[in-house]
C-alpha cells in the first residue's frame, strides 16, 4: 500500500474523514477536498499525531461542483505528493420531499454535488492516474441506487447515476489499468441525516446503522481486493434484492419511511 497517494472528496466529515484516517494509518499519503477549511486543519492535526507511522495529509478547501476547483485540487496534490493513485469520489448530500414540490435550489444543489461533483472528480483524477500507468476509482453510491424511492426520489436517482456511471467507466478504463469499484453504502452514522435538504426529516428508526469507520475499512480493502461492487451488510443486500424482486412492496415501505 505504501507509496500510493489517495485523493478523497468530502473529507471534512463522516465517511470521507474516516477513510482519510484509515488510508493514513496504512502509510498512504492522502489529499482531500471539502469546503469547511477548519475541519481540514483539524483532520491534518489528528493525522499528524497518530501514534504509529502514517501517511501525510493535504487538506484542500474547495468545491467539487466546479471543474476548476477539482482540477486545481488535483494539481495541488501532484505538486505535493508527485502522484495520484486512488480517487474516492465520496462528497454528497441527501434531500427529501416530493419531486413536484421541492425547492429547486435544493434539487439543484443535490444534482450539482452528487452528479457534477463525481464527474468533475473523475475527469480531474484520470489524467493523473494515466501518468502512473494505472489507478483505482472508488465511487461512493448508496443501497438506494435501485430503490423505488418516493419522497427521496432525486437522491436515489442521483445514486443510480453514480452506480450506472461506475459500471460503464470500469469498461472504458480497464485497458488503462484503472479499476473502478462502486460502494453501495447503507445507513451510516454521520452528519448526512441532519444536513439533508428539504422536508421529511424522519430518520428511519429501526434501520441498522453502521459507523463511518466500518465503511472506511471496506473502501481501503476494496483498493487491494479489486471488487467491482461492495455491499457491506446482509441488510443492505436484502434492500437491493427486494427492489429487484418485489419493487412494489419495497416502494410502499420506502414511502411510509420517507414521507
Ligand atoms: N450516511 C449515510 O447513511 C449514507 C448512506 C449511503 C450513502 N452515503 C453517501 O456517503 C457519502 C458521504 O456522506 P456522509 O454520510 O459521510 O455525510 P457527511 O458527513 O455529511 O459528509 C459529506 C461530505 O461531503 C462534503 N461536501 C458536500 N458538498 C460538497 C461540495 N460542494 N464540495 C466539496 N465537498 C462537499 C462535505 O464537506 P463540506 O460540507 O465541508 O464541503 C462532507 O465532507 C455521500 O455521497 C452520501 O450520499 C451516506
Amino acid at each position: 500500500m505504501q507509496n500510493r497517494v489517495a485523493f478523497i472528496t468530502g473529507v471534512s466529515s463522516g465517511i470521507g474523514r474516516a477513510t482519510a484516517l484509515a488510508f493514513a494509518r496504512q502509510g498512504i499519503d492522502v489529499a482531500g477536498i471539502a469546503r469547511r477549511a477548519e475541519r481540514l486543519t483539524e483532520l491534518e492535526a489528528e493525522i499528524n499525531t497518530l501514534p504509529t507511522a502514517h501517511g501525510d495529509f493535504l487538506g484542500i478547501a474547495g468545491d467539487v461542483t466546479t471543474a476548476e476547483s477539482m482540477n486545481a485540487a488535483v494539481a495541488q496534490t501532484l505538486e505535493r505528493f508527485g502522484r495520484l493513485d486512488i480517487l474516492v469520489a465520496n462528497a454528497g448530500l441527501g434531500q427529501r420531499g416530493a419531486v413536484a414540490d421541492a425547492e429547486w435550489s435544493h434539487l439543484e444543489t443535490l444534482l450539482r454535488t452528487n452528479i457534477d461533483g463525481v464527474l468533475h472528480s473523475i475527469r480531474a483524477a484520470v489524467p493523473a492516474m494515466r501518468k502512473n500507468g494505472g489507478g483505482h476509482i472508488i465511487t461512493v453510491s448508496s443501497v438506494v441506487y435501485n430503490l423505488t424511492s418516493p419522497y427521496a426520489a432525486t437522491y436515489a436517482a442521483s445514486k443510480a447515476f453514480v452506480s450506472s456511471l461506475a459500471n460503464s467507466l470500469r469498461l472504458e478504463l480497464e485497458d488503462e489499468n484503472i479499476f473502478v469499484t462502486d460502494v453501495l453504502v447503507g445507513r451510516t452514522e454521520t452528519e448526512f441525516n441532519e444536513k439533508r435538504l428539504g422536508a421529511g426529516k424522519r430518520t428511519g428508526e429501526g434501520i441498522p446503522t453502521m459507523s463511518p469507520e466500518t465503511v472506511a475499512e471496506a473502501i481501503v480493502k476494496a483498493t487491494t481486493s479489486h471488487q467491482k461492487t461492495v455491499i457491506l451488510r446482509f441488510f443492505d443486500r436484502l434492500i437491493i434484492l427486494g427492489n429487484i424482486f418485489v419493487p412494489g412492496i419495497i416502494g410502499r415501505m420506502a414511502k411510509r419511511q420517507y414521507r
